[in-house]
């Protein structure tokens, strides 16, 4: 899996087994990333639209709320977007006095087909470092992305961007991969947690 991820994902830094925790698909992984992050109430935030099987992943074991960002027109793959998703977390912290724990993005996303450019994921891990809330990136659709006209439209995994230089803190940021969609091996049952966070990977090791 190392690997499969220095090959494709083109890590800023690199990715050694000791970074790598699998445990029986994404749809686990959530979970997992969930009953770690978050104590009941707390909440993660999301884009809207999103995959809609993150709700029930994410909330149900751990009792964590799902709070969703409306983009109203503005281009939820944009670098304006953010200022959508402080606005939400801002009243979520304000009004009803949830704590935002982490921000959950789909890249490649589903449904919606498309990729967050580099200048957008740099943004989003800003705006996470700024709030210290953890940033999972779901790229479980990595692989599945065609080529085509435009240069700025490809996948770019938020492993290939240095935290450091942007000020962010790197126990902050999360990948999620698995080979359910790209290897067309749902049944496998195979999902792996990359990230430089020693606690939140020997967290997610114990509840797998
Ligand atoms: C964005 C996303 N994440 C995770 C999953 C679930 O993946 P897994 O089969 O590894 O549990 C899916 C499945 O549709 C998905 O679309």
């Amino acid at each position: 899996m190392a690997n499969l991820i220095a090959t494709y994902f083109h890590p800023a830094v690199p990715i050694s087994p000791e970074h790598i925790v699998f445990t029986n698909g994404v749809t686990s992984l959530n979970a997992v990333c969930a009953l770690s992050l978050t104590n009941p109430g707390d909440g993660i935030l999301l884009g809207q639209p999103i995959y809609g099987s993150f709700t029930g992943d994410l909330s149900v074991l751990s009792g964590c709320q799902l709070i969703y960002t409306p983009f109203h027109g503005v281009d939820q793959f944009s670098v304006e977007a953010v200022a959508r998703y402080e606005e939400t977390l801002l009243k979520a912290q304000g009004e009803t006095r949830v704590a935002i724990r982490a921000l959950l993005i789909c890249n490649p996303h589903n449904p919606l087909g498309r990729c967050y450019s580099r200048e957008t994921l740099e943004a989003l891990l800003q705006f996470c470092h700024k709030y210290q809330i953890h940033l999972i990136s779901d790229e479980v659709y990595a692989l599945s992305v065609y080529d085509n006209d435009d240069p700025n439209s490809g996948f770019v995994s938020v492993l290939s961007i240095d935290p450091v230089p942007l000020g962010v803190d790197p126990a902050l940021v999360h990948v999620l991969y698995g080979m359910s969609k790209d290897f067309a091996a749902a049944g496998l049952r195979l999902g792996c947690l990359i990230s430089q966070n020693k606690r939140f990977l020997q967290a997610a090791l114990s509840l797998r």
